[in-house]
C-alpha cells in the first residue's frame, strides 16, 4: 500500500509556486466542449479529477490533446455520444459539469450521478431546478440523471442553498438559451468567475459573476481560438498559508490572488501569525504559538470549508480552546479522529468540533479521509515529533499537484513510499 512516511519537526522555510485551481479547471474543461472550434487551456492542474474528466471527455468523442503538462487542446466539433459514464467518472463530483455542458450545446446529456468525497450529503436539487426552469426535464433512473429540452429558455431562477455547482451548471446551460436568464443566490466562488470570464472569451455575455445576481443573456454559439489560463488555486496557497502557521516556519507563496485569500489573511493575523502580501505573492511567516480563535466555514468570501481541516490542524496546537462550525458539509471532521491519534483534544459532533490546543503532537499511523484531509494530515505529519505515516493518498492525488515535492523543497522530510 502507497503511504507518506514523514519524519516530522522541520520548520517550512522557503518559497513555492501555486498551480491552477482544480475547482476552476473542471468546469472550464467541460464547458470547452460546448464550441466546435478549438479552444487552448493553459495553466491546468495534472490532478487525478482533472485527468479523469479529461478521459470522460475523450470518451464521448472531444479530441483532446496533451500540448505538455499544464496545457491541453480541447475540439469538441465530434462528440459522438451524449452519455457519460464509467467507473472512473462515477467517482468525481465534477462529472455534472457534462450535464450544464451538454444541455447547453446539444439540449441532452446523460450523466452517471456524481461521486466525489465522503464529505456529506451532497444533494443536486438546485442543479434540477435550474435546468428545469430553463425548459428541460429531468429523469433520474439506474443511477443516471438525463437532462433534455427541444429547446432551452432563459428564466428567472433564485438558489435556496448558495451552490457552487448549481451556479455553474445553469451559467452554462443558460449560456446557450434563449434570451435572459438570472441567478439570484448564486454562489460568488474564484472559479465562479473564472468560468463566466472563460464563457465570455467563447463568446458567451455573463455579467455579475462573483456577486450573488448573475445575468446571462443566451447567444446562438460560442466559439474558440483563444487561449485561457485557469486562475491560480486559492485552496492549494491556502493549505502552505496554514502550513506556515502550524510548522512556526516562514513561506512566500507565489503566483497567488492574494485578494481571494483575505478571510485566511484576517485569521492567521488573529491567531498570532505574519502576512506580507505582494501583487501576486504572499509571506506568512509564525514565531510563535498561535493562540485560539472562533471558525465558522461559509460560501466565498467566507473561511472556505476546504480550509476547514489545514486549519485544525493549527487549532490543535493553538493555546487555548477554538470552536470550529462547519456550516457546508456535515462530514467533515473524520479527520479529526486522525489527529487525536496523534495527541490532538479534539471533540466533534454533527458540524461543531472543539479543540482543545495541546503542545506538540505525535507522529502516528493514520487515514486520509477526504482530499483536504490528507492535506491537513500532511501538515500535522510535518509538525508532529516523530514518524506519521498517512494511508489513502487516493484522496489527496485528486486535487494537489506534487504536493510532497512542495513540502520537500520548503524543508519537510516527506517521502511517498510503498509499503
Ligand atoms: N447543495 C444542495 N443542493 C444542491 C447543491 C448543493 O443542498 O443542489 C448543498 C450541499 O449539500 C452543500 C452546499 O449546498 O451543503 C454547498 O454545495 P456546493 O454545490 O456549493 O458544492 P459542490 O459544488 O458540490 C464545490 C467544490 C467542493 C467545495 C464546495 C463548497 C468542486 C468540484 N467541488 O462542491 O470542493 O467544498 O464547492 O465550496 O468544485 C474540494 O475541493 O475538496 C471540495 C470538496
Amino acid at each position: 500500500m502507497e503511504q507518506y512516511a514523514i519524519n516530522g519537526g522541520n520548520p517550512l522555510v522557503g518559497e513555492v509556486e501555486i498551480g491552477g485551481a482544480k475547482n476552476a479547471a473542471l468546469p472550464i474543461l467541460a464547458a470547452s466542449l460546448m464550441t466546435d472550434e478549438t479552444v487552448l487551456i493553459e495553466n491546468m492542474p495534472d490532478v487525478r479529477d482533472t485527468n479523469i474528466l479529461l478521459d470522460a471527455m475523450a470518451g464521448i468523442g472531444t479530441h483532446v490533446e496533451r500540448v505538455d503538462r499544464h496545457t491541453v487542446k480541447i475540439n469538441g466539433s465530434l462528440i459522438h455520444d451524449l452519455t457519460v459514464n464509467g467507473d472512473s467518472v462515477k467517482k468525481i463530483r465534477a462529472s455534472y459539469y457534462f450535464l450544464g455542458a451538454l444541455l447547453g450545446k446539444y439540449k441532452k446529456a446523460t450523466v452517471v450521478l456524481p461521486g466525489g468525497c465522503d464529505i456529506g450529503c451532497r444533494a443536486i436539487d438546485q442543479h434540477i431546478k435550474g435546468f428545469k426552469a430553463l425548459g428541460a426535464t429531468v429523469e433520474i433512473a439506474h443511477g443516471m440523471i438525463t437532462a433534455e429540452a427541444s429547446h432551452l429558455c432563459g428564466a428567472h431562477i433564485y438558489l435556496d442553498v448558495v451552490s457552487v455547482g448549481a451556479t455553474i451548471n445553469i451559467m452554462m446551460a443558460a449560456a446557450l438559451a434563449e434570451g435572459r436568464t438570472t441567478i439570484e443566490n448564486a454562489a460568488k466562488e474564484p472559479h465562479i468567475v473564472d468560468l463566466a470570464n472563460f464563457l465570455n472569451t467563447m463568446g458567451a455575455d455573463i455579467r455579475g459573476a462573483g456577486t450573488d445576481v448573475i445575468k446571462i443573456n443566451g447567444v446562438e454559439k460560442l466559439t474558440g481560438g483563444k487561449s485561457y489560463s485557469v486562475v491560480p488555486d486559492q485552496i492549494e496557497a491556502g493549505t502552505f498559508m496554514l502550513a506556515a502557521v502550524a510548522s512556526r516556519g516562514d513561506i512566500t507563496i507565489r503566483n497567488c490572488i492574494t485578494k481571494h485569500l483575505e478571510c485566511v489573511t484576517a485569521k492567521i493575523l488573529e491567531i498570532g501569525g505574519n502576512v506580507e502580501a505582494g501583487e501576486d505573492f504572499l509571506r506568512v511567516w509564525c514565531d510563535k504559538r498561535p493562540s485560539k480563535a472562533t471558525i465558522k466555514t461559509l460560501p466565498y468570501p467566507g473561511f472556505p470549508t476546504d480550509l476547514q481541516a489545514q486549519m485544525g490542524v493549527v487549532l490543535s496546537i493553538a493555546d487555548g480552546t477554538s470552536i470550529i462550525n462547519e456550516s457546508i458539509w456535515e462530514s467533515r471532521f473524520q479527520y479529526t479522529n486522525e489527529l487525536n491519534k496523534m495527541g490532538a483534544q479534539i471533540t466533534s459532533q454533527g458540524k461543531s468540533a472543539i479543540f482543545e490546543g495541546v503542545e506538540k503532537l505525535y507522529g502516528a499511523s493514520v487515514y486520509s479521509t477526504d482530499l483536504r484531509a490528507g492535506a491537513a494530515l500532511i501538515i500535522a505529519g510535518i509538525i508532529a515529533e516523530g514518524r506519521t505515516e498517512i494511508y489513502n493518498l487516493g484522496h489527496i492525488d485528486r486535487g494537489y499537484e506534487n504536493i510532497e515535492e512542495k513540502f520537500r523543497k520548503l524543508g519537510a522530510n516527506i517521502e511517498r513510499v510503498q509499503e
